[in-house]
């Protein structure tokens, strides 16, 4: 399986997935040496999501999860038209889950200027806020700070903190993460928000409907018997392995997943 965000922040979907597919085989590209994406034009977006497809394609992922909203959002129907016979899965903002969870039908909604300006988010307002108000909150720069791999510095309190002002006032009590990086400051949010408010993230729910399609997938393939072997080696194998590639500097990537994850894959450079 294949996983890629701009950065860092597909991680939290990464962990997610080892979490609930103990047994495949995942490569996860952190294109941090081109992130952030959240203050990029669609077209930079595509062309650096394209290339990471391609590579991961090459290396017979047999599934493809863009663990990035802003990439999602700009890019997955191009990857999805560029690889017909490919399942693709995506991730967006649980603007659904927020608005069915609360009370006051009040949720605010924390993502890239990208990924809250986009047709994509639009057309899920449209079909999920069902007569709830939503308060949009961009976060430029907080996906930058976070790639830094510190969790807690002045500079990050200070942008979760401007950023929690406004849906503060506004008063929602339900705030979806709406970007895969924003999970790991989680706690400074919920901070600043305060304890009335929920906190969502999508992660879980990528990773139990990429897990159905593999379980899909596979009883497909186990319904012919010549293919079976190949199927299991290539999605379960046993022990795990994970593999990792970054576009920035590797070590920076084998220290934070060892840090926020625990993982001690090897890591490569990717271009
Ligand atoms: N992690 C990404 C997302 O989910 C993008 C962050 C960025 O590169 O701006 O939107």
């Amino acid at each position: 399986m294949g996983v890629f965000d701009s950065g860092l922040g597909g991680l939290s979907v990464l962990r997610a997935l080892h979490a609930r597919l103990p047994e495949a085989e995942l490569t996860y590209v952190a294109d941090s040496g081109h992130a952030p994406y959240g203050e990029r034009d669609d077209d930079f977006i595509a062309e650096r999501s394209h290339r990471i497809c391609a590579f991961l394609l090459a290396r017979q992922v047999d599934v493809i999860v863009v663990a990035c909203n802003t990439a999602t959002a700009a890019a997955i129907h191009l990857i999805r038209q560029t690889y017909p016979h490919v399942p693709v899965v995506g991730v967006e903002p649980g603007v659904k889950p927020a608005v069915a969870h609360s009370h006051n039908k009040r949720v605010g909604v924390l993502a890239t200027p990208s990924t809250l300006s986009s047709d994509k988010y639009k057309r899920l307002i449209e079909s999920y806020a069902q007569g709830a108000l939503i308060v949009p909150q961009p976060c430029p720069g907080l996906a930058r700070e976070i790639e830094t791999g510190e969790l807690d510095t002045p500079a990050l309190r200070a942008l979760v903190e401007r950023f929690s002002a406004p849906l503060k006032l506004a008063k929602v009590d339900t705030v979806v993460l709406g970007c895969t990086h924003y999970p790991f400051v989680r706690p400074l949010f919920a901070q600043a928000l305060g304890p009335d408010v929920v906190i969502m993230d999508t992660a879980d729910a990528v990773a139990a409907h990429t897990a159905r399609l593999c379980s899909t997938s596979n009883s497909q393939k186990s319904a012919k018997p010549e293919k079976l072997e190949t199927s299991r080696r290539i999605n379960h194998k046993s022990p795990s392995e994970v593999h990792l590639f970054s576009s920035g500097n590797p070590s920076h990537l084998a220290e934070v997943a060892k840090k926020w994850l625990g993982l001690e894959g090897s890591v490569s450079s990717f271009d």
